[in-house]
């Protein structure tokens, strides 16, 4: 893969909330998906993260009300049925291998986020969770803490970044306009770079 291409794919990798629930996704795809995170870098090496698999309707359902979607929109409580997600990977930490995941949550979601978008899948990250309710309705053991959960499916919106205009308090909240499309604002290079010493 060129540069350009890892640059497209990126821009391209979009957090979608309205998915169309009719397409399936199966648990070989869930699979091929989470196999990527072996590859993904650990502190310590430790890979201390576990996921749960989660394609099943009834399974599904458990899963919806215990996630916080989209915390700017507040007159939105997530997508509506038909448009939820097709299925959920729960990350949890293995406690037994650390207190904490030095950053193996994040890397790995993205690995997963940027490889699912390679496929046409789309999805969100969620950390808005109830962590209790999903241990107890998942039937995860104690052992096991979840950290985030993946929500995924087949996109059913359109989303466009937006540039934002430099200033450190310019507004970073997405937004939706009314013709449905979902913005996300993102800074410009100018602003992420402190200094150049050269
Ligand atoms: C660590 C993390 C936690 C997030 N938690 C939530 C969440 O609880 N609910 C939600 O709807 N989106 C959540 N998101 C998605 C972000 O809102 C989204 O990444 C952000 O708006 C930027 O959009 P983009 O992913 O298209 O760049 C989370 C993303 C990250 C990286």
């Amino acid at each position: 893969m060129d540069f350009e291409s890892l640059r497209r794919l990126m821009i391209s990798n979009r957090t979608v909330r309205r998915f169309d629930e009719k397409r399936e996704i199966s648990i070989e795809e869930l699979e091929r998906l989470v196999e990527l995170v072996r590859y993904c870098p650990s502190g310590r090496n430790a890979q201390p993260l576990r996921y749960v698999l989660v394609n099943d309707e009834k399974e599904r359902e458990k899963v919806f009300p215990l996630l916080k979607w989209a915390g700017y929109f507040t007159d939105w409580d997530g997508p509506e049925k038909g448009e939820r997600p097709s299925a959920y990977l729960i990350q949890c930490l293995d406690t037994h291998l650390g207190a904490n995941c030095l950053w193996n949550d994040g890397l790995q979601l993205e690995a997963i986020t940027l490889s699912m978008h390679t496929l046409g899948l789309g999805g969100c990250i969620i950390k808005a969770i109830n962590v209790p309710g999903l241990s107890e309705a998942l039937d995860i053991d104690n052992r096991y803490a979840p950290r985030y959960v993946l929500a995924l499916g087949y996109p059913a919106e359109q989303v466009r970044l937006e540039e934002m205009d430099g200033s450190n308090d310019a507004d970073f909240k997405y937004y939706r306009t009314p013709d449905g499309e979902h913005h996300v604002p993102k800074r410009p290079l100018s602003e992420l770079i402190l200094h150049t010493r050269n």
